[in-house]
């Protein structure tokens, strides 16, 4: 049975504000993203964390991107983190980053990493060791792809959240197999590796692995841009780190997502629309479910 999101049933997911919160017990995010060639991603990524609630978020990424980035935004903390020869995060930063990530209460990996035995190997390394929620997106998956089994060695609640190109890659099928059968495919994924699965695209799923399975009801093809799904990661990973469980903080990031989307589109067209234009929507959301 799939069941549709609507918008009262996410907000009956989302804590209030407490008047006596402070910044340390709002949520913290530890979020590995960008590379030389994907500079973008790390700021998507960010910039949908710090617009969901959390109330700290460290961005850890090669120097390149770190200078970048404080450009964009200046309330991230930063994590400068060794980088190879093309600019991608080295895998001797694994044990950096999970002796930082340790004091945050969840992690996002993956947006715009790049692909290669670095990356792969810091993935890996990150993924057996890290004990908080983690979000899995983009190379992050893709860095598993040659052996997918370590997710059942993973001593965390992880969510993956690939388009079906990452999906295929992952399970080691076609797009077309995995498009014919997107339920299948989301629901085999999550209960065979104890893994909570976001497969994206028109009417995204999700999976739990005791076998829930969730369609989202928002969102439009004004998303169909690169950068849609890098927000999307930094979103799920700031309601995991503000206490969701690992099923509605990915339900309620997708429908929040889309929903914003959808008055973005309706102000600036599915053509004009960008994927940061989104997060300007977004309180709108909030505001008329305060
Ligand atoms: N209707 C509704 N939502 C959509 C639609 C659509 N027609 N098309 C895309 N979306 C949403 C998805 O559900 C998802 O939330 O937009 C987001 C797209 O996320 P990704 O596919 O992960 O795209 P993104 O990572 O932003 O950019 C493409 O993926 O294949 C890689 O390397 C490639 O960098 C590229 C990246
Ligand atoms: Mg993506």
């Amino acid at each position: 049975m799939r069941t549709l999101l609507d918008e009262k049933t996410v907000f009956s997911h989302i804590p209030p504000k407490a008047d006596d919160l402070h910044k340390g017990s709002a949520g913290k995010l530890y979020l590995v993203a960008g590379s030389r060639s994907f500079r973008g991603a790390a700021v998507l990524a960010t910039m949908g964390a710090l617009r969901s609630g959390c109330g700290y978020v460290s961005l850890a990424s090669t120097p390149e991107v770190c200078d970048n980035i404080s450009h964009h935004l200046i309330t991230p903390t930063l994590s400068v983190l060794p980088e190879n020869a093309e600019g991608r995060i080295s895998r001797s930063a694994a044990q950096t980053v999970l002796r930082e990530a340790a004091g945050y209460g969840a992690m996002v990996l993956g947006c715009g990493l790049g692909l290669d035995a670095d990356t792969e190997a810091l993935v890996r390394g990150v993924l057996l060791h890290f004990e908080g929620p983690l979000v899995l997106d983009a190379d992050g998956i893709n860095a598993l792809a040659r052996g997918i089994d370590i997710l059942r060695e993973a001593p965390t609640k992880v969510i993956l959240t690939p388009h079906e190109g990452e999906m295929a890659r992952l399970c080691r099928s076609t797009i077309e197999a995995v498009h014919r059968d997107r339920e299948g495919a989301a629901r085999t994924l999550a209960k065979d590796y104890g893994v909570w699965v976001v497969l994206k695209g028109p009417h995204t799923l999700i999976a739990s692995p005791d076998g829930q399975l969730l369609e989202n009801t928002s969102g439009n093809s004004g998303l169909a841009k690169g950068g849609s799904g890098d927000i999307l990661s930094g979103m799920i990973g700031s309601l995991l780190a503000q206490g969701l469980d690992p099923l509605w903080a990915a339900a309620c990031g997708v429908y929040l997502h889309g929903a914003a989307a959808d008055l973005t589109a309706r102000r600036m067209s599915r053509y004009c629309m960008q994927p940061p234009d989104l997060l300007d929507d977004l309180p709108e959301i909030f505001i008329r479910n305060g």
